[in-house]
């Protein structure tokens, strides 16, 4: 018998590389499909990437993620299985962390449990790593709970950071590893759940 999709919805708030990366590496998978993407922001660029493949979005404020008919609602219509955040910059409300329980991926451009917690994101965690003097920084692709960055690590990979280093040179190194890791980690996982 043939086994159903395992249904992804991709949260983002931005340019979303990292979701268009993870819609390439699904395209063809017989398992898991990106299925909806939902955005906090409706000129966010991963709305276009999103309609360019013809998968459908949501914008849905940042307001209205506070209330659980809304979201859930949507995502139950769609047989969501798991949540993939990429660039999603609100902190995940705990009614649909209960509603997916280990089932939220999350990706972040340190190596938790460095440089993470609310106000840490995108260029801010770079910077702090740069004032630090750090010689390496990474990503860490974990599962979510109900506190910023707190959930279980599923995968870390470094790279190596030059005193010359500025924090966009951070950024484009922690960036490239993010797109090599990230689908095949959440492939990983959800092929590798009972
Ligand atoms: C990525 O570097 C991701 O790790 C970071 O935002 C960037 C989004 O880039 N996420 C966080 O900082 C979450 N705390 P993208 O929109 O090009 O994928």
């Amino acid at each position: 018998m043939q086994q159903e999709k395992q249904q992804i919805a991709i949260f983002a708030s931005g340019g979303g590389s990292n979701a268009r990366k993870i819609i390439e590496y699904f395209k063809n998978s017989e398992t898991i499909a990106v299925q909806l993407v939902v955005s906090n922001k409706k000129d966010a660029g991963v709305l276009d990437i999103a309609h360019a493949s013809g998968i459908e979005t949501l914008v849905i404020h940042r307001a209205d993620f506070a209330r659980e008919d809304q979201l859930l609602t949507e995502l139950r219509a769609r047989n969501i299985d798991y949540i993939v955040l990429a660039g999603f910059l609100l902190l995940v409300p705990t009614y649909l962390v209960a509603a997916f329980p280990q089932r939220i991926f999350n990706i972040h451009p340190a190596l938790l449990p460095k440089y993470g917690g609310k106000g840490m994101y995108g260029h801010f965690v770079h910077e702090a790593v740069k004032a630090a003097g750090e010689t390496e920084s990474g990503m860490t692709i974990h599962l979510v709970n109900e506190q910023y960055d707190k959930g279980d690590i599923l995968f870390q990979a470094r790279c190596t950071l030059m005193p010359e280093d500025s924090p966009e040179d951070i950024a484009r190194k922690v960036l490239a590893l993010e797109h090599r890791y990230y689908a095949e980690v959440i492939e990983k996982t959800i092929t590798e759940t009972p």
